[in-house]
């Protein structure tokens, strides 16, 4: 059994935030942001109305609504998120309760930034390939301007906020969950956000009331472009295909556009094959490909046999590729 894709849904919030939106107050401009990014506008949360676990409810109520289950046939939940609104009760347990799923069905968060969507997908196809699983949400959904700092011009114009999810059905046909997932620890100051916590009354100095992401850009934009082509390269010799002629999408992190065109360009294949909509929505971090799926589902242009390589990668630094047919 190998789980597969049979709903997908996304939330996006309401509130549009444009590149001269950010010109008011930041020394920037639209030409650099999209000349250096791609990206002309992203939505923002409300911070009342639209928090990550209310973003994930409403994601999971429409992948749910587009696979036409039950929430009652539900019986795991793995939700990817990097800025919680809560540190407990997990995310998954607020949109089990919030969808009214059964309380056979488990629930419990991943952190794996940006690439957390993907981190969950393995997980949860972990658990439909042991027999534990027939039907599982795997959500993504982060509100990145909780932890944007609004005065730093070199990340937070790159991004924006919103949740997807996927509902996958074990299916006896489908071929194994094919992937590779890789880590370095070491690389990881380059792209930081630290714990923020109460003061207490046994330490009056050095605790954090309030953090934000932490990013050397340049950095992380040279990971980007040397690990994402080869990891790529690397999932098609481990199984065997041709990232020419067996696959027809790849589904890659929208952190910047022109990351997305130089693996294209690393890789050889045609750079329309690389879908984006990072030009509307920034990087949503792990929310960024279940959002682009479900766009993708919307406009026709993802249909079921299609073969898809989607690749994440980000802060720990981690990354990621796996070899899915939708
Ligand atoms: O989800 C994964 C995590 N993040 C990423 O994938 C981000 C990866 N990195 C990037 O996308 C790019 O490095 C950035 C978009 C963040 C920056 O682009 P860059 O081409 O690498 O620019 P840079 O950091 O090398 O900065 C070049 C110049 C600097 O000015 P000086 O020192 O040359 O005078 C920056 O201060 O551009 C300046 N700059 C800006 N100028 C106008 C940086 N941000 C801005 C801005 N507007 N928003």
């Amino acid at each position: 059994m190998t789980g597969r894709i049979i709903g997908l849904g996304s939330y996006i919030p309401k509130k549009v935030v444009t590149n001269d939106d950010f010109a008011k107050f930041l020394d920037t401009s639209d030409e650099w942001i999209t000349e250096r990014t791609g990206i002309k506008e992203r939505h923002i949360a409300d911070h009342i109305t639209e928090k990550p676990s209310t973003m994930a409810v409403e994601a999971a109520k429409k992948a749910i609504e587009d696979a036409g289950i039950d929430p009652s046939q539900i019986d795991l939940i793995v939700t990817a998120c990097t800025t919680p609104d809560l540190v407990i009760p997990s995310m998954s347990c607020v949109v089990q309760e919030a969808i009214g799923a059964t309380e056979n069905c488990g629930c419990f968060d991943v952190n794996s930034a940006c690439p957390g969507f993907v981190a969950a997908w393995n997980t949860v196809q972990s658990f439909i390939e042991t027999g534990n699983s027939k039907y599982a949400l795997c959500i993504g959904s982060e509100c990145n301007s909780n932890f944007a700092n609004f005065q730093d011009r070199g990340t937070c114009i790159l991004f924006g906020d919103g949740a997807g999810a996927a509902v996958l059905k074990a299916d006896g046909t489908a071929k194994p969950n094919q992937f590779i997932m890789r880590s370095s620890g070491a690389r990881g100051g380059c792209l930081r956000c630290e714990a923020a916590r109460q003061p207490d009354r046994w330490e009056e100095e050095g605790f954090k009331t309030a953090t934000s992401f932490y990013m050397q850009g340049r950095e992380v934009f040279k990971f980007a472009v040397t690990e994402v082509p080869q990891i790529i390269k690397d999932l098609s010799e481990k199984f065997s295909f041709d990232l020419e002629n067996d696959v027809d999408l790849f589904i890659l992190h929208q952190a910047n556009a022109r990351i997305i065109e130089a693996t294209a360009k690393k890789l050889g294949i045609p750079r329309d094959r690389f879908p984006m909509n990072i030009m509307n929505y920034g990087n949503a971090s792990s929310a960024s490909i279940p959002m682009l799926l479900t766009q993708l589902k919307q406009e026709g242009k993802i249909k079921p046999g299609m073969k898809l390589v989607m690749a994440s990668f980000g802060a720990g630094l981690t990354w990621d590729a796996n070899y899915i047919v939708y």
